[in-house]
């Protein structure tokens, strides 16, 4: 008998405005052209004045929450994935908390830029597995527009806001890689890489939330490397190959990386759901918010094999194998 985290519901939400590349024409030396071709991104949610990451973060978890039939205090624990908080600190997940009307349990916050939600999943598995807590609620959300500098086109037409997430319970397994639920995790980080991707503010530095700064072309060249690579190594902790997958489930940040992380792994394009066209990157919010639209459309079903993998800012990067 082994103890599995399975998901049981799932949801996001994306503010209200969407903006189209042409929007940044009028203010930068950019074009729909550049943008769509050496992004894959058209348009991208951009949240309303005064609306946080927590609001985001709350619709989506009553979304997940409705998908799954189950109440708020059916749930042990919440934990956000985000690196724009609403505040320095409280954490966001003991907002949300509040905001749903939680008693008991107990909720924190999981910062790993854009892998934050694989982080997230598998701090959710490790309490899940080792029998602490029965139902967690993981959310990824983010308000990257309120970190952008409105005049560096190499990054601002890039990034997006919006909110994903997802119910893990504990359930019964037989220990197989024909279980539903998380069937094997892989985290990776290497601080030497800091430059390539920060942002350059901060409680202990500057006192202020500071602005994005992103070594884009350097970045792309570790991506889809260090992607195939935290892939290939959750599949064979859980004693599966490429040739297993149903679903790559990847981070949103380039269809160019998307794609050739898949073209590496065997892996046809009919078999990797994408969005980036319509959200952007919106960092920890990607991987739930694509998830979520995938299952919405029928694309993803009970049972199927998944690979989620992402890469962001510390770097930090890594996988996780979900059998749907
Ligand atoms: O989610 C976290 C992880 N992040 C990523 O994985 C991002 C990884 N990197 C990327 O997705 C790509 O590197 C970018 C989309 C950011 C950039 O694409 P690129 O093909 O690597 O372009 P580049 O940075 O090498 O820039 C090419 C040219 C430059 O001009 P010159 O030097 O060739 O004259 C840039 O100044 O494109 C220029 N450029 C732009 N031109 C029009 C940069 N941004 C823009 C823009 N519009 N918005």
């Amino acid at each position: 008998m082994t103890i599995r985290a399975v998901a049981v519901g799932i949801g996001h939400y994306l503010p209200e405005r969407v903006v189209p590349n042409s929007e940044f024409e009028a203010t930068l030396d950019t074009s729909d052209e550049w943008i769509r071709t050496r992004s894959g991104i058209e348009r991208r949610h951009f949240a309303a004045d005064g609306e946080t990451t927590s609001d985001l973060a709350t619709y989506a978890a009553r979304a997940a929450l409705a998908d799954a039939g189950l109440d708020i205090n059916d749930i042990d624990t919440i934990i956000v994935a985000t690196s724009t908080p609403d505040l320095t600190f409280p954490s966001v997940a003991t907002m949300v908390q509040h905001k749903l009307g939680m008693q008991g349990g107990f909720g924190f916050d999981v910062q790993a830029v854009c892998a934050g939600f694989i982080y997230a999943l598998t701090n959710a598995n490790a309490l899940i597995i080792s029998g602490q807590v029965n139902r967690v609620l993981v959310i990824g959300a983010e308000t990257f527009s309120r970190i952008m500098d409105w005049t560096d086109r190499s990054t601002c037409v890039l990034f997006g806001d919006g909110a994903g997430a997802l119910i893990l319970e504990a359930q019964t397994g037989k220990g197989t890689p024909q279980d539903r639920g998380i069937l094997a995790v892989d985290l990776n980080s290497d601080g030497k890489y800091r430059d390539m991707l920060y942002v350059d503010g901060g409680v202990s530095t500057t006192g202020t939330s500071g602005k994005l700064r992103m070594m884009g072309n350097q970045l792309f060249r570790h991506a889809i490397e260090k992607l195939v690579a935290t892939a290939e190594t959750a599949l064979a902790k859980a004693g599966l190959t490429d040739d297993d997958v149903d679903w790559i489930v990847p981070h949103q940040a380039n269809i160019r990386i998307i794609k050739g992380t898949a073209k590496k792994m065997n892996v046809s394009m009919d078999h990797v759901i994408v969005t980036v066209q319509d959200h952007g990157n919106t960092s920890a919010a990607s991987i739930p918010l694509a998830l979520s639209i995938a299952v919405e459309r029928g694309q993803i079903k009970r049972g199927e094999l998944l690979v989620t993998e992402a890469i962001g800012g510390g770097l930090a990067w890594g996988a996780v194998v979900i059998r749907w």
